[in-house]
């Protein structure tokens, strides 16, 4: 191939944090890499995608021990997690490794003896709160109390929700581990900092001209941090810490920030070695007979400092190879907001994969990702709609309707004229591979669809199918037309290989054995046979989504079906935060007098019986008491949501004066007030108070 072009191409995710499993946020960015490596290798170059579980600090500490087991137990067991998840999403390492590795700690001695040698390393008290009943320092987020500021109570040890105030730990009031409850105490402890203010001119130039950094963020760094002196990075923690303790100071254990990004060089290393290489040949400047590597660090904004700040002093101070490129993406959105266990959109990967086809989400990120910062939303219906137009409906679409013509006979001997089409979607090949060399994978997949747009309006306008019908006198016509389609198909799968591999795989198996190069965009395939066609994609369905959202929804969700509860709700109010959802999708009417309120009659009353209605889908018939005598039929849209015998003697609320309505099943002589809206599926009925009696007003 290309040889003397041969790019050497170090590329890392950040590491997943071992106390949590993977989600759909996660795999914006593992996918979004995934598909650059992918699609560096198949343009030939020496590409490396290398990742590691993050697996030291506090939290698994304090997880671990609630789980009552080790450390080492919990992490193992993650890891085959995380493992699955990524195999599940064709996430495909060249190594994934683990901070807590013996390359891990050898190498982060090293990197501490370079800082410790240039004299970088310093130590000073700090105070910190301290939890007396677990025996551990307290992070910022495992104490909460009264802000100082606006007194606000339940605010964590760093910053104020309610008032934005930021301020430490020891200024809360009235403080509370959440760990074990108990009264935090301040206690001094020694930590090791590393000086970052005498890196201060390499890190203003390495932000500003290396061009590793996306100009907004180079701006941002300038302006916000690197105009007053760096403060020190407080790098050690004393014990008991789960992590690395450090060689030349016993008691203190390098904070997990510090041995993490080492982790990206230590999978280097463990890759390398399984080579018969070794780590330096990707991370040392020059000095060896290898071309210089390119090393790309795909993360999310959220870890922007450490990569752009804290790792690259690292790295200068030991002399290592400073990143090519630190890509940061956003953040990932579920309908439009932050994902929330309650609503049922904090969707886990393994979740995901009960439900759905990996590729669906693959495509659908691809679609959305253009290399920038911005927060990408995953909207439930514009992916169903999305992946169905496009992927269903347009790409595999195309073989769908083609590739049985040519079972028999294989394709064409010569490639047929197809008006310049081939060619046309051999030159756009240039266009898409700059994009996805730059990331912007969103132009990358627009240019596929409209080469697919292309191909469909060719096979529309051939209309092979009246030409099947003709009989023998245009079955070389057929074929021709098949040819030109199938090969249509298969170059847009060349572009799509580093979104969809399985789709690739099973295109080859097709026709044209094993896409295994970009390369094969180029060249129209004829003379080889074509296998039967089997189903390449299925269409997302609304049911399909519903059910990830429903499996997504705390393990135990209120039943609809279960009896109501007049119980005021339970526990501590102010911790429940209760979703923006249902309000924002359905804005508040325009204001009303109360004399406009009046003219609505609202009337607690009785159910005495309530029966399906067979020949509606929503609707239950019930008959409703208003007191005495007072009957009333009303129609109800709730069947699904209630059982109607669990109905009867229960109290409700009805609209009592409104206009009678006849329907298709009878008169319905009122209404019952009922919650529905965005944010959940169900249908909920309003009951009063217990006290109340049927025909009672509301006021
Ligand atoms: N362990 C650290 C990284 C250490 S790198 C030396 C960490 N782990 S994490 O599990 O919290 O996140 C891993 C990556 O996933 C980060 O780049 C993070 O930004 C990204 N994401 C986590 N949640 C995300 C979304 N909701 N949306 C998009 N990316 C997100 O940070
Ligand atoms: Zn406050």
């Amino acid at each position: 191939m290309n040889a003397p072009t041969r790019r050497r191409i170090l590329v890392t995710s950040a590491l997943p944090y071992a106390n949590g499993q993977i989600h759909l946020g996660h795999l914006v960015e593992y996918i979004q890499t995934d598909i650059f490596v992918r699609f560096q290798k198949l343009r030939g170059h020496e590409a490396v995608y290398l990742c590691a579980d993050d697996t030291h600090g506090t939290a698994i500490m304090i997880r671990a021990r609630a789980e009552g087991r080790s450390e080492r137990e919990l992490i193992a067991a993650m890891r085959e997690d995380h493992l699955a998840d990524f195999a599940g999403f064709r996430i495909e390492f060249d190594h994934y490794g683990s901070t807590d590795s013996d390359a891990n700690r050898r190498l982060c001695g090293e990197i501490w003896r370079s800082l410790r040698d240039k004299g970088l390393v310093v130590s000073r008290d700090v105070k910190q709160l301290f939890d007396p009943k677990a025996g551990v320092f307290l992070a910022d987020r495992f104490v909460r109390g009264t802000c100082p500021r606006c007194k606000a109570a339940d605010q964590y040890g760093d910053a104020c929700e309610k008032c934005n105030a930021t301020y430490s730990p020891a200024d809360l009031v009235d403080p509370v581990s959440t760990l074990s409850g108990a009264t935090p105490e301040i206690r001094s402890a020694e930590h090791l900092f590393v000086q970052l203010e005498p890196m201060q001119g390499f890190l203003r130039e390495w932000t500003k001209d290396s061009g590793a950094l996306d100009p907004r963020i180079s701006n941002y760094l300038t302006g916000h941090f690197l105009g007053e002196p760096l403060r020190d990075w407080d790098i050690s923690r004393p014990a008991p810490y789960f992590g690395f303790e450090i060689p030349d100071a016993p008691g203190h254990y390098w904070y997990v920030w510090f041995d993490a990004p080492v982790g990206y060089i230590a999978a280097t290393d463990e890759w390398s070695a399984a080579q018969g290489g070794s780590w330096k040949a990707w991370w040392h400047r020059g000095g060896t007979n290898e071309p210089a590597a390119e090393i790309h660090h795909f993360i999310g904004k959220d870890i922007t400092y450490f990569h752009t700040l804290f790792w690259p002093a690292m790295l200068e101070a030991a002399g290592l190879a400073l990143p090519t490129k630190v890509r940061i993406h956003g953040f990932l959105t579920v309908n439009g907001e932050k994902m929330s266990k309650s609503r049922g959109t904090f969707l886990l990967a393994r979740t995901y994969l009960d439900h759905l086809d990996p590729a669906c989400l693959r495509y659908y990120y691809a679609a959305k990702l253009s290399g920038d910062i911005d927060d990408i939303d995953l909207n439930l219906e514009d992916f169903a709609a999305k992946v169905n137009s496009d992927l269903v409906g347009k790409v595999v679409n195309l073989a769908s309707r083609t590739a049985r013509w040519l079972e028999g006979t294989g394709l064409s001997e010569t490639y047929p004229d197809d008006g310049g089409l081939f060619a046309q979607g051999a030159l756009d090949g240039a266009e898409i591979a700059a994009a996805y060399d730059d990331c912007d994978f969103a132009r990358a997949m627009r240019l596929v669809m409209a080469a697919a747009d292309r191909a469909n309006a060719y096979v529309d306008a051939e209309q092979p199918w009246k030409l099947a019908k003709a009989g023998p006198e245009s079955a070389e016509k057929l074929r021709e037309v098949a040819t030109v389609a199938l090969n249509l198909f298969r170059q847009i799968v060349v572009y799509l290989t580093p979104v969809l591999p399985d789709l690739a795989a099973e295109t080859g198996a097709l026709v044209g054995g094993p896409i295994l190069s970009w390369e094969e965009s180029r060249h129209p395939l004829t003379g080889v046979p074509v296998a039967p066609f089997k189903p390449l994609a299925r269409r997302v369905e609304a049911p399909q989504l519903e059910a990830l959202v429903a499996a997504s929804k705390p393990a135990t969700p209120p039943s609809p079906l279960s009896p109501p509860s007049n119980l005021p709700s339970s526990g501590n109010a102010s911790v429940t935060t209760d979703p923006a959802e249902p309000l924002a999708a359905e804005p508040l009417a325009p204001q009303c007098t109360i004399d406009d309120f009046a003219k609505v009659d609202l009337r607690v009353a009785r159910i005495l019986a309530a029966e399906e209605v067979p020949e509606a889908k929503k609707l239950l018939k019930l008959t409703v008491s208003l007191g005495g005598e007072e009957r009333r039929t009303v129609f109800a849209g709730i069947k699904g949501f209630h059982d109607p015998a669990a109905l009867e003697g229960r109290l409700v609320v009805v609209v009592a004066n409104l206009a009678p309505r006849q329907m298709k099943f009878g008169l319905s002589e009122g209404m019952v007030v009922a919650a529905s809206g965005a944010g959940a599926t169900g249908v909920y009925l309003l009951s009063p108070d217990s006290g109340a009696l049927p025909g009672m007003r509301l006021h």
